[in-house]
């Protein structure tokens, strides 16, 4: 990865209902920032674009830190000539229609509209000019492999990292996750691992896929 440009993306987006509640995804970040160190220790230039947090940045990255999933869209679009895209974070699918600028009172009940937001994901993978050489997306999901592979075509991307959830493997926040890699040539499962391993195992299977397709 000498030299490569790499873009992760990582940690939750949030979305603000007012100024003082939000909705977002389960996501601790962890699984991002390991790729993303194990990509500076490979000597690439790493741009980690991350929601919030509490995790200790990596060194010798740069780290341009976002809370929406349109701020991060909108840092996404500006780097350019992307060698390797890693798509680990957890966006919020949808956004309020209508940020309230005063605390909403408490009721018996509240209803919410939300709307979809962009698939960040699908709409670079779809970008003609922009795309990365190599993209990289993660699913999580609570049924089989046949979703991820839905989304490896349906956002355009290269590899699909898959996590099985259930409570069996509860990985949000966890040191270790259980994942498979998902490319048009099949499928390649994994035993249970530390996420630094899992790192370590994805950029392995990236930089043979890019030998392979080179
Ligand atoms: O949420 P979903 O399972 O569709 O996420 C699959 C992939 O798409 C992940 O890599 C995630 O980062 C990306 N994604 C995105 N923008 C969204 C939703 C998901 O980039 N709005």
């Amino acid at each position: 990865f000498k030299n490569k440009k790499c873009l992760v993306t990582a940690g939750p987006t949030i979305e603000m209902i007012d100024p003082i509640r939000y909705i977002t995804n389960q996501s601790s970040g962890k699984q991002g920032y390991e790729i993303a160190s194990q990509l500076a220790l490979s000597g690439a230039n790493v741009i980690l674009v991350s929601g919030p947090t509490n995790l200790t940045p990596p060194s010798n990255v740069k780290l341009i830190k976002i809370l929406s999933a349109k701020e991060m869209y909108n840092q996404i679009i500006k780097i350019k000539n992307i060698d390797i895209g890693f798509f680990t974070a957890a966006v919020s699918d949808y956004k309020i229609n209508k940020f309230q600028n005063t605390k909403i009172k408490k009721k018996k009940s509240l209803n919410l509209n939300l709307v979809k937001n962009i698939d960040i994901l699908e709409s670079i993978g779809r970008d003609k000019t922009n795309r990365p050489k190599i993209l990289v997306g993660f699913a999580a999901e609570t049924g089989n492999t046949s979703l991820a592979k839905t989304k490896l075509k349906k956002k355009n991307c290269d590899i699909i990292v898959y996590n099985k959830i259930n409570k069996k493997n509860n990985v949000f926040g966890s040191d270790n996750n259980k994942i498979a890699i998902i490319t048009r040539y099949g499928i390649k499962n994994y035993k249970k691992m530390s996420k630094v391993n899992c790192a370590k195992e994805i950029l392995e299977y990236v930089y043979n896929y890019k030998l392979k397709n080179e």
